[in-house]
């Protein structure tokens, strides 16, 4: 498996292009199997989990082709790429499949409302909790569904198709939302989902979903209200900039100091975590083409930090945040509410010398003047990425082993951030 390698010590300085937003590119191309026309996703990043998302389309029958370079499109731009549910040719989501990624257990909401069964298997993805779903089942049987697990499988059936219901959330869920809104956009009926995500991801499905005929409002609030189509048609809709990919960007470069212009990002979709890094001593402008953030010589502040669903401070970039405490001068108290399980950096980060120690849901961590590169292990997605952040604040080199999981949500990490003068090297292992 790769690694990658990184020297730390140098300031970041230049542009970095932010690109597709992975958690909205996954519940959009899931989107296509609600209609037999073709769905165009323009600005699809290229990672590792649209690529398993694909396969698992395919097999459910869903013809997918990249739509080629125009001129003057240079090689870093998200893709255009058109699905074709056609003709679903099966319900069925296997184990083998879905057990490497989350999102993909989310197929099973388009494929009873179009086609009145599903039978996908319980999901896997990334090690940070137990990730039930049982919301997903309430909010299907809701709708009238039966719902059964059946040797690792959910089988879920509506042979006389879905029924709009008033369906209130005991506990946000960003997926559980994605797979109840394009459940109903083919009910019969008018659906109430309350307590809903707010997830700016979930704002942007709605706006493909409308786009393609259904009717929805609310989206973006915690109460959207859906009235049932017979049908949805084709559209052509342009993913939105990936607000982790720019917050990690961000704390990267307050981390290292220097001066970066994180391009096509936008401001409005991470407030809070931007707002924190203002606080931390960070310069955070926000231009029409993007975000810049700059630090120069000021010595980093302790934050304090909770996790929350949006519009909180986001769990998707708490372990970059940590990354960036431990070089704070004082104590910064994280505290992570949404996985029971995400601390897995911390001992990773210990490695490279920080000092944080835990106390139940959370870490405090007592900022230290200096990082020392040092051999580190990838355990998930986001912890991954924190400790490339660190590598590039630390002295020497830090090797960050089995970086499969960075591919799964970064596109062309390490180019982008050797663009910015970073040393990064990836070994092909
Ligand atoms: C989405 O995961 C994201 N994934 C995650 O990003 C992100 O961390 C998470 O939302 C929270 O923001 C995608 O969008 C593809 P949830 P999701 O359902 O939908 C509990 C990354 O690094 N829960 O909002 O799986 C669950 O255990 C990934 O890009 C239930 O109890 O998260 C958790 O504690 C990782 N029952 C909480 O809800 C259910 O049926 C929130 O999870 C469903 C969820």
């Amino acid at each position: 498996m790769d690694s990658i390698v990184v020297e730390g010590g140098t300031p970041l300085n230049g542009v970095i292009t932010i690109s597709g937003a992975k958690n909205a590119a996954l519940p959009l191309m899931i989107a296509s199997l609600l209609t037999e026309e073709t769905l165009v996703l323009e600005n699809v990043p290229h990672l590792v989990d649209v690529e398993s998302l694909i396969r698992i389309l395919t097999n459910h029958g869903v013809d997918y082709q990249v739509e080629g370079k125009r001129a003057g499109q240079n090689g870093t731009e998200g893709r255009t790429v058109h699905f074709t549910a056609g003709r679903i040719v099966d319900t069925i989501a296997p184990y083998e499949l879905v057990a490497r990624m989350r999102a993909s257990f989310w197929v099973i909401g388009p494929l009873l409302a179009r086609m009145r069964q599903a039978r996908v298997s319980l999901p896997g993805g990334c090690a940070i909790g137990t990730r039930p779903v049982d919301l997903f089942i309430d909010s299907l049987r809701a709708m009238g569904a039966t719902m059964e697990v059946e040797g690792g499988y959910v089988v879920a059936s509506a042979p006389g198709g879905l029924k709009g219901a008033e369906y209130r959330f005991p506990k946000v869920s960003v997926g559980a939302t994605h797979c109840a809104m394009m459940a109903a956009t083919l009910a019969r009926g008018r659906t109430v989902l309350d307590n809903a995500a707010r997830e700016p991801e979930v704002g942007d499905l709605a706006r493909c979903l409308n786009a393609m005929g259904a009717r929805i409002s609310g989206a973006g609030t915690s109460r959207i209200v859906i009235d049932g189509v017979e049908a949805l048609g084709g559209a052509r809709h342009r993913v939105l900039p990936d607000r982790i990919e720019t917050g990690t960007y961000a704390f990267a470069v307050a981390m290292t100091g220097g001066d970066v212009l994180l391009e096509g990002a936008e401001a409005g979709l991470l407030e809070r975590p931007l707002a924190v890094l203002r606080e931390a001593g960070a310069e955070v402008e926000a231009h029409n083409d993007g975000i810049r953030v700059t630090r120069n010589g000021a010595g980093i502040r302790p934050v304090d930090v909770t996790t929350e669903p949006y519009p909180g401070f986001p769990t998707d970039l708490q372990a970059q945040f940590m990354a960036l405490m431990t070089r704070a001068r004082g104590r910064a108290r994280i505290t992570e509410t949404i996985f029971e399980n995400r601390f897995m950096h911390v001992q990773e980060l210990a490695r490279l010398g920080a000092h944080i120690s835990l106390d139940g849901q959370t870490a405090v961590v007592d900022g230290v003047e200096r990082l020392k590169g040092a051999p580190v292990m990838a355990t998930d997605l986001r912890a991954s990425v924190s400790l490339v952040i660190a590598g590039l604040a630390a002295e020497g080199e830090t090797t960050v082993h089995r970086v499969y999981h960075l591919d799964r949500g970064f596109e062309r990490l390490e180019h982008k951030l050797a663009g910015c003068g970073a040393r990064i090297r990836r070994l092909a292992g």
